[in-house]
């Protein structure tokens, strides 16, 4: 008998392929079917196949989260139908008089929903430079539940040490999450850190295609799946059947994306940095980035997301008006390179002062360099700079 595969020994690229997406049993089906199916039948009351409603669970659904989970490193996976869903659910296990050490830079849309709406709940937020390990320290309170992370974050690409700020939280007893959105468990694994949750927006580089919007919790404790799977149930924002097969499709091509992604990136950063329109770049695989050390020890490659400056709103206008290889867009994490604008798109509910004092400036361009031949989206970019 051929022994069944072990997902722990197995290489990445083997889980991403293999992991939850084994042929299905009745037809042989190499690829994960789409159960759109919302209830399934009962021989008699109580008696049924393990599905009963797909609010609880879907067979695409669970194929899913298997896969996920596998690729983290975790005991487990819940998926939710945006990045934002998930961190909701997260945020909801809490409860009232929790308080929360957050990122003072995260993506703009998680403090709005820890200010603009949790807070009304009774949790509390605190934002502190989580690339200084003391300052979530300090931040700790008797009643901190949670540290919530981005490395890199967005769009200033500062690091933290996950290691280290998760010793200093279990000291502290709350536990850590990082939305590992930016690097994909490609090139880094929080929980291996000694993170206790982890947190993807799926619509970026896991699904990989900018065709789908989804978000996924990878959990490391019992207690975490159980409280995450009921609120699947109670709160509903669930992923739909055919979002988990677009992710299972997208993730089967994580490891090559992730490859090419960060060879483009490297060259789009050393050009950008060479550039004498450019002001500054924002790129952990740049030597000059004060953090290189650390991401050389807790990511195993740079990936795609790229800062610059270009030194005002006008300049930047004049150069996002003219690129056309890469698109001009919000999100990031497709095979195709897009270019935004932080301070009027992504950052711009963090608001002008929120935005002065983390130095989001109104200059500040983001890339996700796409998978595209690089030297056409070089040229692009030469091209669009020149109108600076
Ligand atoms: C780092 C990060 N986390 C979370 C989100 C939210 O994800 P979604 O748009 O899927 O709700 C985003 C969206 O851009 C993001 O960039």
């Amino acid at each position: 008998m051929i022994a069944k595969p072990d997902s722990k020994t197995q290489g990445f690229s083997t889980r991403a392929i293999h992991a939850g997406q084994e042929p299905e049993p009745a037809t042989g089906a190499v690829n994960v079917p789409i159960y759109a199916s919302s209830t399934y039948v009962q021989e008699e009351i109580g008696k049924h196949k393990g599905y009963e409603y797909s609010r609880v669970s879907n067979p695409t659904r669970d194929r899913l989260e298997t896969n996920l989970a596998a690729l983290e490193g975790g005991i487990a996976a819940k998926v939710f139908a945006s990045g934002m869903a998930a961190i909701n659910a997260v945020a909801t296990m809490l409860k009232s008089g929790d308080h929360v050490v957050a990122g003072h830079n995260l993506y703009g849309g998680t403090p709005r929903l820890f200010n603009q709406v949790l807070a009304n709940f009774g949790l509390s937020f605190t934002y502190v430079d989580t690339s200084n390990v003391k300052n979530v320290e300090k931040a700790l309170q008797k009643n901190t539940r949670l540290v919530f992370l981005e490395t890199p974050t967005n769009p200033l690409m500062e690091l933290c040490d996950v290691h280290a700020i998760s010793d200093v939280s279990h000291r502290h007893g709350a536990e850590v999450v990082v939305d590992n959105t930016f690097m994909s468990p490609y090139f880094q694994r929080p929980l291996e850190l000694g993170a206790d949750m982890v947190i993807h927006s799926t619509t970026k580089f896991l699904n990989g295609h900018s065709d789908g919007l989804g978000g996924v919790v990878v959990c490391t404790k019992a207690e975490q799946v159980e409280k995450l799977a009921f609120l699947q149930k109670a709160a509903g924002a669930i992923m739909s059947p055919f979002e988990c097969w677009l992710i299972l499709r997208g993730v089967k091509t994580l490891a090559v994306r992730m490859e090419q992604h960060d060879r483009n990136g490297r060259k789009v950063a050393e050009y950008l940095a060479r550039h004498k329109k450019v002001q500054k770049v924002f790129y952990p695989g740049l030597p000059d980035h004060p953090q290189h050390k650390l991401a050389k020890k807790q990511m195993t490659g740079f990936g795609a997301m790229i800062s610059f400056e270009t030194g005002s709103l006008a300049n930047a206008n004049k150069m996002l008006r003219k690129v056309r290889v890469c698109s001009l867009a919000e999100s990031l994490g497709g095979v195709e390179t897009l270019i935004s604008h932080p301070a009027t798109m992504t950052h711009a509910a963090v608001g002008p002062e929120g935005r002065r004092k983390i130095g989001i400036t109104d200059g500040m361009v983001r890339i996700s360099v796409g998978i595209e031949d690089v030297d056409d989206i070089l040229a692009d970019l030469e091209q669009a700079l020149a109108a600076i």
